[in-house]
């Protein structure tokens, strides 16, 4: 069989750069020690990978004071604790339909516990918010703005800049997930008016699965989700004030940190914009491709339209789990097919009922990758089919 064509980059980046797996094994064989839990030497190391990673992400994000940033496990638990953080009863929320689960859930699990308000500005079939709307939804007890930087089913691209500004205006709190836009597009906290980031470090960012940051904004007191040791103020029963250990309970993952330091370095020397560039010329020769399949609907954006990595279609009378299998097991190409965690999305362009196959590209995704999905789409689709 052919080699593997890898266009799963949306759920995690793959292959990660070398560099990341040297980087983890160097901190596992010479530094593997518990960072801010000593201080002999091999702490110390631990610990300086920590502050190398925070000091990296400060300088890709614009963010003034790399203490500002917790580490977390995934973009999830950041999402989950800017959101559990902030909300109180009778607090209202603006969010959007392209939201992920990852930020749905937290909020309606507040809406019945709390008894928090939110509001899902509707999106269009192309996966953009109207902003008049979306600026209609504001009401006195409006207490946050949450929106993704980047649907994950529609591949579209919401203007957080504005987003920022308007929430900003109103006084409220501004969260943004970044789950598919950190490492390919441009996220400026200052600029953006965001106080929350939630941002994956296996996706965009290159690193390994189990890591992950928030940054929260200083003028902020977001309450912990988690408590516990810190190695700082240990006589303290309460969870100490000061920035990072305030939000990372518990023993971090220098080793995955390590290997996310070394894929941030990587897309910083690459140059976000080069990346999104790339991506979207990979992404354009795809639908190019794919539109003459018989039959074949292609969401989100148009042809010539930002998006990000991301390319959705449905077939109809085909399913999607069905199309995606047919590509692993015939043709070694890998894709998502189904309901992609995003259920307003799906309802908002028609395909809660039908799934949808989602193709990802990535920093490593090549022409040769697009040609070989479009060579095994044209032979299994690409003729009119006889019933
Ligand atoms: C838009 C969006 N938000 C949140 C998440 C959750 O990310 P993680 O798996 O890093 O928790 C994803 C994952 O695909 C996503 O696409």
């Amino acid at each position: 069989m052919e080699r593997l064509v890898y266009l799963d980059h949306a759920a995690t980046s793959w292959p990660k750069p070398p560099e990341v797996g040297v980087a983890m094994m160097e901190v596992l064989e010479h530094s593997g020690a518990n960072a801010g839990r000593g201080n002999h030497s091999l702490a110390i190391g631990a610990g300086r990978v920590l502050v190398k990673a925070r000091n990296q992400l400060a300088g890709l994000f614009s963010i003034s004071n790399a203490q500002d940033i917790a580490f977390t496990h995934n973009t999830t638990m950041g999402l989950n604790m800017a959101i559990k953080g902030t909300l109180q009863p009778g607090d209202h929320v603006i969010s959007t339909m392209t939201e992920h689960n990852s930020v749905r859930r937290p909020l309606e699990y507040l809406r019945q516990t709390k008894g928090i308000t939110v509001d899902y500005v509707k999106v269009d079939q192309e996966g953009q918010v109207d902003l008049l709307e979306l600026q209609k939804n504001f009401k006195p007890n409006t207490k946050m703005v949450i929106c993704n930087h980047s649907s994950n089913l529609l591949g579209s691209i919401l203007p957080i800049g504005e987003i920022g500004d308007m929430a900003k205006t109103h006084g409220a709190v501004f969260l943004v997930d970044a789950a598919q836009s950190a490492g390919s597009l441009t996220i400026d906290v200052g600029k953006m008016n965001i106080d929350l980031l939630a941002f994956p470090g296996h996706k965009g960012l290159l690193g390994p699965q189990g890591t992950g940051g928030v940054y929260i904004s200083p003028a902020l007191d977001l309450e912990p989700l988690l408590h516990g040791g810190t190695g700082s103020q240990s006589e303290n029963s309460a969870q100490p004030n000061v920035r990072p250990d305030r939000y990372e309970a518990g023993t971090q993952n220098a080793v995955g940190i390590a290997g996310l330091l070394a894929g941030v370095k990587k897309i910083m020397s690459i140059g976000t914009m080069n990346i999104h560039r790339q991506e979207w010329l990979l992404t354009q020769r795809l639908m190019e491709g794919l539109s003459g399949i018989p039959g074949i609907r292609l969401l989100g954006p148009g042809l010539g339209s930002q998006r990000s990595g991301i390319v959705a279609f449905v077939i109809e009378g085909e399913e999607s789990a069905h199309i995606a299998h047919r590509l692993d097991r015939e043709y070694n190409i890998a894709v998502r097919a189904g309901m992609h965690c995003t259920p307003l999305a799906h309802m908002a362009v028609d395909t809660l009922e039908s799934g949808a196959v989602r193709a990802s590209v990535g920093v490593s995704s090549t022409e040769q990758d697009i040609d070989r999905m479009l060579a095994a789409m044209i032979e299994m689709y690409g003729r009119a089919r006889i019933r």
